[in-house]
């Protein structure tokens, strides 16, 4: 059977914690200028349902850092977005190129993109989860703070798909999670329980962020919410990541954010742009990660 990456949690411990550690490696070669074309001609298939900037462009430099080629696939050219079904779409692409990434709307669908394609396929954000957003955190914690393992994170905002993954991550990494989300913008039940009781849920920003090691957020309406933004607004009102909320947390805590931002909606400018944000090096750490991610897709038996 062939790994997938739909969710984190296709990932034993022991591969998580390898990934981690080969995406800071990777890095390190490619600070120093070291070619590393592990995979040339090796071929990786983009489709994008969804808006991007991040991953599109962190995934297409990987494959050619790595020696390979990425191909752009939006649903405005291709016969996916004129109704060809996605188990042939599946079928007939995993014939031709090595590695599929796909951002789309629901979880379903990517699922049986995967059960159809003959290669791996990597969700690259569906409205369930954002599972490589993830290893680009969890890579820039380790490198700010080292081990991850038992420290506490503070999730501010919609339970979103971000949210998700940030569960999966506590039982993946073995970290304490708190989140307040307002009534009504709760992560998925089923998600939440799995996790059990490294998970804290309040209405209570403040709640959260007590002694919490790291800060996160994200948009509070996200992509295919648009219509939501106003009513959204309105309710997450005091869910901003401000400086007051950041000085609840402990005195060394990072702030992360997925990006792209809202300043002055879901975090303030001064947080975002202040000292504990680490938003860059967690946005250029997709690329490591991602790297980490297609290495141990390609190279199984
Ligand atoms: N964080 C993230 O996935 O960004 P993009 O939507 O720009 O890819
Ligand atoms: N929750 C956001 C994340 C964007 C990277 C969205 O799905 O739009």
């Amino acid at each position: 059977m062939i790994q997938h990456f739909l969710t984190l949690l296709d990932l034993s411990d022991v591969q998580a914690q390898t990934l981690i550690q080969r995406a800071i490696e990777l890095k390190a070669k490619q600070k120093a200028g070291e070619i590393h074309e592990y995979f040339r001609n090796k071929v990786m298939g983009m489709i994008f349902d969804k808006s991007s900037t991040r991953t599109r462009v962190s995934f297409e430099t990987g494959m050619v850092q790595f020696g390979g080629h990425a191909i752009f696939l939006s649903p405005r050219d291709t016969q996916l977005g004129r109704g060809e079904p996605i188990e042939d779409s599946a079928r007939v692409l995993s014939r031709m190129v090595d590695i599929v990434m796909l951002r789309t709307f629901d979880q379903e669908n990517l699922e049986r993109f995967a059960e159809y394609s003959s290669v791996p396929v990597i969700n690259a954000l569906t409205d369930m989860y954002h599972p490589c957003q993830l290893l680009a955190d969890v890579q820039t914690y380790v490198e700010h703070r080292g081990d991850i393992k038992g420290k506490t994170i503070a999730w501010i905002g919609d339970g979103n798909n971000m949210c998700h993954s940030y569960i999966n991550a506590a039982r993946l990494f073995d970290f304490k999670l708190n989140i307040a989300t307002p009534t009504g913008f709760e992560p998925d039940t089923n998600i939440l329980q799995a996790a059990g009781d490294r998970i804290m849920l309040t209405t209570d920003p403040a709640q959260a962020c007590q002694h919490a090691d790291m800060v996160t957020t994200d948009v509070w309406a996200s992509m295919g919410q648009e219509e939501e933004q106003a009513q959204r607004e309105a309710a997450f009102a005091s869910f901003q990541v401000d400086d007051n909320l950041m000085k609840l947390a402990q005195k060394d805590a990072l702030f992360m954010h997925c990006l792209p931002a809202h300043r002055e909606e879901e975090v303030s400018a001064t947080v975002i742009d202040g000292e504990q944000s680490v938003v860059w090096d967690q946005a250029e750490n997709r690329l490591h990660a991602q790297k980490a991610l297609i290495e141990l897709l390609l190279n199984q038996k």
